[in-house]
């Protein structure tokens, strides 16, 4: 039932804060994250010395993300890689390494199959997940359920900042556990998690019908663009692979510092770019380089549209459209940078007639592999 919405995308959109909201609701005690699903790991968690995150699609951005969190709070190194990669490579794996996967279903082949082989390798096994009971949780050792909701659109939206909630939760358990995080960074992150539900509502009050007009200007585009920095550059990537889902636009996703390395050559005037801009408060040095990016492409006739906090000034010069995201803490930035993403996505594939819930070629979940 679409509630009235107009798709089920738009309804698990508007969903995103709910999302989030639910997936947290239980994990806090007092400034501390505690999960109960996680009781009786702690010695698990104490004894790994390295993950590695798996999954397809949307999820595996979401794994992008969650490295950052991972290796910040609990001080673990973190590879984040394709499940159907992983598989086929002779992966160097042993009791002390913990695969983390990530499935909305819970029944992606290809996740399914990398997450047995670990198993057999001797890895233990936690599974991310939004559905109960599926078969992906069943063959882990633990399970970490986003509680998103069903999702019935086949580009994943809701489901995503219900991911990436779980792995900084997840991130801010283990970092307990392992003494690597400091009660006072624990009890701001609380505090950021608890505070993203309105952030994001925010946006899609405030900034949603924008977003949704430019998407309809930009109907006849052919090719977008989407750039961006640490944990924004997987938001990048997500941006651009929901555009290609439903809109059927050719979209590609670049770490801005890379630019220069490449990318730079297919500016030509009139070319959209989505810049996802970092907080000048977490890094003034990141911001500065990310708002330098945008002259350069601005400079060779690029539309820019970027997507930067509220009051961030210095990107006004530059670029042709800012949408605009409450302020959060560096890390938190990707789960707010990505609604107007969506949106932008959706509005696109909306505004060429298309059915923005059954994509061509597409699958809600691929189970072959
Ligand atoms: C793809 C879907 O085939 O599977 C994507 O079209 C999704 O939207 C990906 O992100 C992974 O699915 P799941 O269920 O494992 O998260």
């Amino acid at each position: 039932d679409k509630g009235g919405w107009s798709s089920f995308m738009a309804k698990e959109v508007s969903e995103e804060p709910e999302a989030v909201a639910k997936t947290v609701l239980g994990r806090i005690s007092g400034d501390d994250i505690v999960i109960p699903e996680l009781e009786g790991m702690d010695e698990l968690f104490s004894g790994i010395d390295r993950v590695i995150v798996l999954a397809c699609g949307t999820a595996y951005y979401a794994g992008l993300v969650g490295k950052y969190a991972i290796e910040k709070w609990a001080r673990i190194p973190v590879d984040v890689e394709l499940a159907h990669e992983f598989r086929y490579r002779d992966p160097i794996v042993d009791a002390k390494t913990l695969v983390v996967s990530i499935s909305q279903s819970g029944e992606t082949m290809d996740t399914l199959m990398a997450v047995k082989e670990a198993s057999r390798l001797g890895a233990r096994t936690l599974s991310i997940c939004n559905t109960q009971g599926s078969t992906i949780p069943r063959e882990s050792d633990a399970v970490v359920y986003t509680h998103a909701g069903p999702e019935v659109a086949v580009a994943s939206t809701k489901a995503f900042v219900a991911q990436i909630t779980a792995l900084y939760l997840l991130a801010l358990h283990v970092g307990r556990i392992r003494g690597s995080l400091a009660p006072e960074v624990g009890a701001e992150a609380v505090e950021q998690l608890e505070s993203l539900p309105e952030k994001i509502q925010w946006i899609l009050d405030n900034e949603q019908e924008r977003t949704e007009q430019l998407a309809r200007w930009m109907a006849d585009t052919r090719s977008v663009l989407f750039l961006g920095r640490h944990v924004g550059y997987p938001i990048a990537l997500e941006g651009a692979l929901k555009l290609k889902e439903i809109s059927y636009i050719h979209a590609e996703g670049f770490a801005a510092g890379e630019l220069k390395h490449g990318p730079i050559a297919l500016i030509e005037p009139g070319q959209p770019v989505f810049v996802v801009v970092p907080s000048p408060r977490g890094s003034a040095t990141m911001h500065a380089k990310v708002v330098s990016n945008i002259e350069e492409i601005r400079a060779r006739g690029a539309r820019v549209i970027a997507i930067a906090e509220q009051g961030d000034s210095a990107v006004l010069p530059h670029a042709d459209e800012v949408l605009r995201i409450p302020l959060a803490a560096p890390l938190f930035e990707p789960l707010l940078a990505v609604v107007p993403l969506h949106i932008y996505a959706m509005g696109l594939a909306t505004a060429k007639g298309l059915d923005v819930d059954q994509p061509r070629n597409l699958a809600k979940s691929v189970t072959v592999e």
